[in-house]
């Protein structure tokens, strides 16, 4: 196989380079806490989901050291609808971290030892922001580098060998000189060329040097293992209103799935579906429920089914607020709501202004 060009493709970024905004412009270094705080949103996140959530923490947390002293509530809700919410909670800690130490750490080893930072991201940010010459192996670079090498080992098993090739992609002189752009380089051509299903191979900088390409495999590639079915889980959530305009809301537990954040009171969630006898049980207050509707979520392991119901009420008790808090419901746009508890608010409102029309 003919070894890959890097001049080749950072002569093609130069040319085709997305703008990004916490990218710097050609030749200036960018800011470590930008770069950071990008790599973190962009795990699991597309580009353009990425872009109105980085903007909003610019300008809510200005430095590391701004988003550090920041009550956690607040860091959560504005993370809340991004998804993934361990990433919140550990880019917390780590700027917490990065604070008491006086700054980033440039090199990948240390990178690796704070909270949110794996292998991945270490790489990134060591290459991006100080310039040192590792290749980050994220998906996109997994793709390049399995149709490059025509590597048919079916993901995720192929992951060591893919990163073992991938890490001899930069050892040319101006990939060694241009780390920061060569890795950049790299998630680009895996974002607008190298793309999934449909390669754009005639507009690849690398056509000449791809295996994937000269044996015509390369829009197969990389293999994936079959996914198992994502299994089914059942809940029952209670929207409710009191005169005064406030919704009853809980904290989730410290630990587990959407961890921390704020959710309407509900049953825990089963493999079955709950009985309306059974799942009233678990009602926050005594009212006349009515179904608001259904929402449906998908999280990374199981799909999830929550039936909401809607109710008024007078006023809480205070033994009915217990360990949950009220917060008006002009409010709600500013909670650390995840965005399944987001979809049951909307059904839950939903259902409480229909039935007002139809008895009123
Ligand atoms: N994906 C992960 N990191 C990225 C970056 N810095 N720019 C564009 N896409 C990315």
């Amino acid at each position: 196989m003919i070894t890959p060009s890097d001049h080749a493709l950072l002569h093609w970024y130069d040319r085709h380079r997305r703008t990004l905004p916490w990218r710097a412009e050609g030749g200036r270094t960018p800011d470590p806490y930008h770069v950071w705080l990008s790599e973190i949103m962009l795990q699991q996140t597309t580009v353009t989901a990425v872009i109105p959530y980085y903007q909003k923490f610019l300008a809510l947390f200005p430095t590391v050291r701004a988003l550090a002293t920041a009550p956690q509530e607040q860091v959560l809700a504005a993370w809340a609808g991004l998804g993934y919410y361990a990433r919140a909670r550990n880019l917390h800690a780590c700027a917490q971290a990065v604070v008491a130490r006086g700054g980033f750490p440039a090199q990948v080893a240390e990178l690796r030892t704070l909270p949110g930072i794996g292998v991945y991201t270490a790489a990134a940010i060591a290459a991006i922001a100080f310039g040192v010459p590792v290749v980050p192996v994220d998906g996109n670079v997994e793709r390049i580098t399995a149709r490059l090498f025509d590597e048919h080992t079916p993901l995720p098993g192929a992951r060591k060998v893919l990163a073992r090739l991938a890490e001899g992609l930069n050892t040319g002189a101006e990939a060694q000189a241009r780390p920061s752009d060569f890795a950049q380089a790299l998630f680009d051509l895996g974002a607008s060329v190298c793309v999934p299903r449909t390669p754009a191979c005639g507009v690849c900088p690398w056509q000449t040097s791809c295996a994937g390409q000269a044996a015509g495999t390369a829009a197969t590639l990389p293999r994936k293992m079959p996914k198992v079915a994502r299994p089914v889980r059942h809940g029952v959530h209670f929207f409710v209103v009191d005169e005064a305009g406030q919704v009853l809301l809980q904290r989730r537990p410290e630990t587990g799935l959407l961890a921390a954040m704020t959710e309407i009171p509900g049953t825990p969630w089963q493999a079955t579906a709950w009985p309306e006898a059974e799942a009233l049980a678990s009602a926050p207050v005594r009212a006349v429920w009515q179904k608001a509707g259904m929402v449906r979520h998908v999280f990374t392991h199981f799909s999830l089914e929550i039936i909401v119901l809607a109710a008024r009420v007078a006023r809480f008790g205070n033994a009915e607020v217990g360990q949950g808090f009220l917060l008006p419901v002009t409010r709600l746009q500013g909670a650390a709501l995840p965005s399944v508890m987001r979809k049951c608010v909307a059904v839950g409102m939903q259902g409480l202004s229909e039935s007002e029309s139809l008895s009123g």
